[in-house]
């Protein structure tokens, strides 16, 4: 199972939902950093559950405790691993899934490739829970790179058919940054949250789940940072982001619409401004053969709409070899779309920081 990113800093995150605890170790972290862990805490605090409407209302403290890499607050340059205990697991809403996997989940692939070894309590090592030892990596990432001067921020950029404005592709405002990065509903413009909620309401009362859009800007990043070819800065954004649980696509600026665009429509021109080349436009989200060119990188991920649901759905029963009805017990949110917010921040910063 290949749990591990990166190769200058990797991360390699462990563990399984109704296990003893998940975690992470990162390898690579430079030593003598300072870290600041309220932030680090504040960060898991906007992707655990229980802490919007539309999450799960399934309480979990989410507290890491950190067992190497650590001196009082500073990096010593060691792996830093992190563990999160858990221990609010109710293990008996999975007995109906042992035999009959959940459409849409990984039940059925897992129960293939691992011969019906893999845990399934919870979705095991696929539950989307896996994302707090991310976020936590994410956020001390983050931290080496504001020092730089790099700042990350997402926000729901959709759900169902409301959409929240877009960021302005030249100039990301550090206020609304910091707005971002502290919220549990993220929008930039927060007048279409009521509207939002209402789509994710009304999919949890049809005994449904819906699915969204989130974009993720990084400003601050200076131009001829990636390499060409595979390892260019698309690719390495791209296998993080795919790395994120239900998360089904991805585009660069403005993506798949520059299909539809003329080459003068979708070149942004270059200009001087204050003695610094930048572009008029961002259409390619600040990227161009891979490569950084310092505009502000920018990417929509596309998030499919939480497998589990509570309406009948039609299975297999794997055991007995036939159809079967399904019924999911258990906690699920309706959109996993506010809480993956933050987790699409973390990747991004563990894949800036392996591309510096
Ligand atoms: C923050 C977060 C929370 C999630 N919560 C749930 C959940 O409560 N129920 C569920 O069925 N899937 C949940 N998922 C999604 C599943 O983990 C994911 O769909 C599943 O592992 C299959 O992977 P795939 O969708 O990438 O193919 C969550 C994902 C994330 C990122």
């Amino acid at each position: 199972m290949s749990s591990t990113y990166g190769e200058k800093i990797k991360i390699s995150v462990f563990g399984e939902s109704h296990g003893n605890g998940i975690g992470v170790v990162i390898d690579g972290l430079p030593a003598g950093v300072k870290i600041d862990m309220d932030k680090v805490l504040v960060q898991m605090s906007r992707r655990a559950p229980g802490k919007d409407k539309t999450a799960t209302p399934r309480k979990e403290s989410d507290l890491p405790k950190v067992l190497s890499g650590m001196l009082g607050d500073t990096l010593t340059g060691a792996p830093l691993c992190a563990v999160i205990e858990n221990t609010n697991t109710k293990s008996g809403d999975y007995g109906n899934l042992l035999n009959c996997p959940r459409p849409g989940h990984s039940d059925y692939t897992a129960y293939i490739k691992y011969n019906a070894s893999n845990d399934i309590r919870g979705g095991g090592h696929f539950s989307g829970r896996l994302t707090a030892p991310i976020v936590f990596a994410g956020a001390i990432c983050r931290q080496i790179l504001e020092e730089k001067g790099i700042k990350i921020a997402a926000h729901i950029a959709s759900i169902g058919n409301v959409s929240d404005d877009s960021f302005n592709p030249v100039a990301i405002d550090d206020e609304l940054i910091n707005k971002l990065n502290n919220s549990t509903f993220a929008l930039i413009d927060e007048s279409v949250e009521e509207k939002m909620r209402a789509e994710v309401e009304s999919a949890r009362l049809a005994q449904d789940s819906i699915g969204g859009t989130i974009e993720c800007a990084v400003s601050g990043i200076e131009a001829g940072i990636g390499e060409p070819m595979f390892d260019g800065v698309e690719g390495v954004i791209a296998k993080a982001v795919f790395g994120v649980p239900a998360i089904k696509g991805i585009e660069f600026g403005k993506g798949f619409e520059l299909s539809k665009m003329r080459g003068s429509q979708s070149n942004d021109p270059f200009e001087y401004k204050d003695g610094k080349v930048v572009t008029k436009t961002n259409n390619c989200g600040g990227i161009l053969g891979g490569i950084t060119n310092g505009m502000p990188v920018i990417f929509r991920a596309g998030v499919k709409p939480t497998p589990s649901i509570s309406k009948e759905q039609d299975t297999v029963d794997l055991q007995k070899k036939e159809n079967a009805k399904l019924v999911i017990n258990g906690r699920h949110d309706p959109c996993i779309v506010p809480r993956a917010v933050p987790v699409i921040e973390a990747v991004t910063a563990v894949a800036i920081i392996n591309l510096l």
